[in-house]
């Protein structure tokens, strides 16, 4: 384990087994749609490239870098690092993200990409954390809940490190305070 690490919360082998049953949950429900995967830089990247390659479905992936500066939920709050490929016009959106908090990120993209034309936007998260929630949304798809503590590994950083754990644990209060 990562000496800065306090604790694991999902083993590697754990991750596997949630990525497998939500990706299985997704192969059901899109079914009959048109799917388009968006994953979230940076955080998003590991959680996506794994969950569609568990969804048994055809479908387009692109991602986004992107981050809220407001406190509301306007699509207009959103900072563009790297803004969307592809279209989201007339496809069923899958927004792919590594953690929600918060929730202003992805309340903001959920804004843009309805405004953007998408036939349906739904949420995937790796992790939520409700106790921080400020923005009124919900993830349609979760991996599993975490308390208000600072998370890393598998995609998640602190100060762009720990992305590459294969792990996700509990970040040591003593490396950010
Ligand atoms: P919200 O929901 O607050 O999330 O708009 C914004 C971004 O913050 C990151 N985030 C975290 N990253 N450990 C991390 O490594 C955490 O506990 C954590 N909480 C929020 C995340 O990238 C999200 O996209
Ligand atoms: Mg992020």
């Amino acid at each position: 384990m990562h000496p800065h690490v306090e604790r694991i919360l999902l083993t590697k082998e754990e991750i596997a087994v949630v990525v497998d049953r939500l990706g299985k949950t997704i192969t059901k429900d899109y079914a009959d749609k048109n799917l388009l995967v968006v994953g979230v830089l940076t955080g998003g990247t590991i959680f996506a490239a794994d969950l569609i390659r568990s969804i048994d479905l055809d479908c387009e992936l692109d991602f986004v870098g992107v981050s809220s500066y407001g406190n509301t939920a306007q699509s207009g709050d959103l900072t563009w690092t790297k803004p969307l490929s592809l279209s989201p016009k007339g496809k069923d959106v899958l927004v792919i993200e590594d953690i929600l908090d918060t929730g202003r990120t992805l309340s903001c993209l959920t804004a843009y990409l309805q405004e953007a034309g998408a036939n349906s936007v739904k949420l995937c998260v790796m992790l939520d954390k409700p106790e921080c929630r400020i923005a009124d949304i919900t993830a349609d798809y979760v991996g599993h809940s975490v308390g208000n503590e600072f998370i890393v590994g598998y995609g998640l950083d602190y100060a762009q490190q720990y992305h590459n754990l294969p792990y996700i644990g509990v970040l040591k209060p003593e490396q950010y305070q």
